[in-house]
C-alpha cells in the first residue's frame, strides 16, 4: 500500500496564526509538532517513508522537505497552479502500478489514536484485496455541517463497513438537517482508499476532463494548465458506482477553525484572567476578557483577531478588506 498526502491547501481559517505561506498543514496546532508532521508519523507508524508520498504546490516545497526529511525527494510531487483534489489524487495515483492499493489522507487532519486509525486503514486494505471499489471513512456526524461531505449507507456487510447508497458534497443546510435527522448518514472524512486500476476506470467513465490531460499532455506544466479545478469529491465521489464506507471507529476533527480547537481541549494563554467571560484566547501578551460570551481572542505577530465564535466563517472575506486596506 501507498500513503498520499493531500497538502495544498492554502485556508486562511486560522489567521492571524496562518497565511497564504503557512497555511494549516504547517502549523503548530497542538504539542509542538505540525499538523503535516502528525500525518506523516500516523503513517509511517506502519509504512515505511519509501511508501509515503506528498502532493502539494511548489510554494510549499521547501516547508514540506523540512518536515519531512524521511520521505524521499521524488516522492513530493509539486503542483505549479492550484486546482483542487481531482487533479493532486489523479496525479498520485498515476505514479503507481495497477495493482497497488492507494490510500489518501488530507495533510491537515487531527486523529490521536494511531491504533484505532490503523484497524480501520487495514480493514480497508483487506476488504480491497477481493472487491473493486472506493474505502471511504464515515464519522458519525454530530451537527448539521455543511462544510462537509454526506455519505448515504444502504447496509452493513460485514463488521463496521457497509455499502454506500450516495455520496453527496457540501449539502445545503436544510439538506443537511434532514440528512442528520434520518440517521442514515455519515460524515466523510476526507479519506479514500482505491486501487489504481478501478480508480483510472471511474475517471474515465465519470471523469474524463480530469483524466485527459494527464494522458494529452507531454509535460505536467502543460497538464495542470489544461486541468480543470475540481475537489475529488465533486469529481468522482458523487458519481462513484461503487462506494463503501468504514465506520471511523476513533476522535477524528478536520480542526476547521478556532472554536475546534477550543473544543479540542486546546488551553487559554496561561497569561489571560477572564471575568464574567466565555472566551477561547491565544495571545502572546496578558490579556483581559471582561463580560462577553462566545468570544476568540487571537494574537500573533501578523494581526489580532476578536470575533463571535459562532461567525469565524467571515475570517476570509474580512482578510479580502484587509488587503485591499494596505
Ligand atoms: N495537492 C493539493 N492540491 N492538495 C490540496 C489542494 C490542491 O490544489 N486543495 C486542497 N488540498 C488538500 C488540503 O490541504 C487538505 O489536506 C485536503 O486536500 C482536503 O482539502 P480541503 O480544501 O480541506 O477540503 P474540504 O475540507 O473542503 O472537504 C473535504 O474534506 C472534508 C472533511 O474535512 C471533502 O473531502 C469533504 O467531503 C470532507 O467532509
Ligand atoms: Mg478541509
Amino acid at each position: 500500500m501507498k500513503a498520499v498526502i493531500l497538502a495544498g491547501g492554502s485556508g486562511e481559517r486560522f489567521w492571524p496564526l496562518s497565511t497564504k505561506d503557512t497555511p494549516k498543514q504547517f502549523l503548530k496546532l497542538f504539542a509542538d509538532k505540525t499538523l503535516i508532521r502528525q500525518t506523516f508519523e500516523r503513517l509511517s507508524y506502519r509504512l515505511s517513508p519509501e511508501d509515503v508520498y506528498v502532493v502539494t504546490n511548489q510554494m510549499y516545497a521547501h516547508k514540506t522537505y523540512e518536515e519531512l526529511p524521511e520521505v524521499p525527494k521524488e516522492n513530493i510531487l509539486l503542483e505549479l497552479l492550484k486546482k483542487n483534489t481531482a487533479p493532486a489524487c489523479t496525479w498520485a495515483t498515476l505514479q503507481f502500478d495497477d495493482e497497488e492499493t492507494i490510500f489518501i489522507v488530507p495533510a491537515d487532519h487531527f486523529i490521536p489514536d494511531v491504533e484505532k486509525f490503523w484497524n480501520a486503514v487495514e480493514l480497508a486494505e483487506k476488504f480491497l484485496q477481493d472487491k473493486e471499489g472506493i474505502i471511504t471513512f464515515g464519522i458519525v456526524p454530530t451537527r448539521p455541517e455543511t462544510g462537509y461531505g454526506y455519505i448515504e449507507v444502504e447496509s452493513e456487510i460485514s463488521d463496521n463497513v457497509y455499502s454506500v447508497k450516495m455520496f453527496r458534497e457540501k449539502p445545503n443546510y436544510e439538506t443537511a438537517v434532514e440528512y442528520l435527522n434520518s440517521g442514515r448518514f455519515f460524515w466523510n472524512s476526507g479519506m479514500f482508499m482505491w486501487k489504481k486500476k478501478y480508480f483510472l476506470k471511474q475517471m474515465r467513465k465519470h471523469s474524463k476532463d480530469v483524466l485527459e490531460p494527464f494522458f494529452e499532455y507531454k509535460s505536467i506544466e502543460e497538464t495542470y494548465e489544461k486541468v480543470p479545478s475540481i475537489s475529488i469529491d465533486y469529481a468522482l465521489m458523487e458519481k462513484a458506482d461503487k462506494i463503501y464506507t468504514i465506520k471511523a471507529d476513533f476522535v477524528w476533527s478536520d480542526v476547521g477553525n478556532w472554536k475546534s480547537l477550543e473544543e479540542l481541549g486546546v488551553e487559554n494563554s496561561p497569561h489571560s484572567v477572564l471575568i464574567d467571560s466565555k472566551a477561547f484566547v491565544q495571545t502572546t501578551k496578558p490579556t483581559i476578557v471582561i463580560g462577553l460570551e462566545d468570544v476568540i481572542v487571537v494574537e500573533t505577530e501578523n494581526g489580532i483577531l476578536v470575533a463571535k465564535s459562532t461567525e469565524l466563517e467571515k475570517i476570509r472575506a474580512a482578510l479580502g478588506k484587509l488587503d485591499g486596506a494596505r
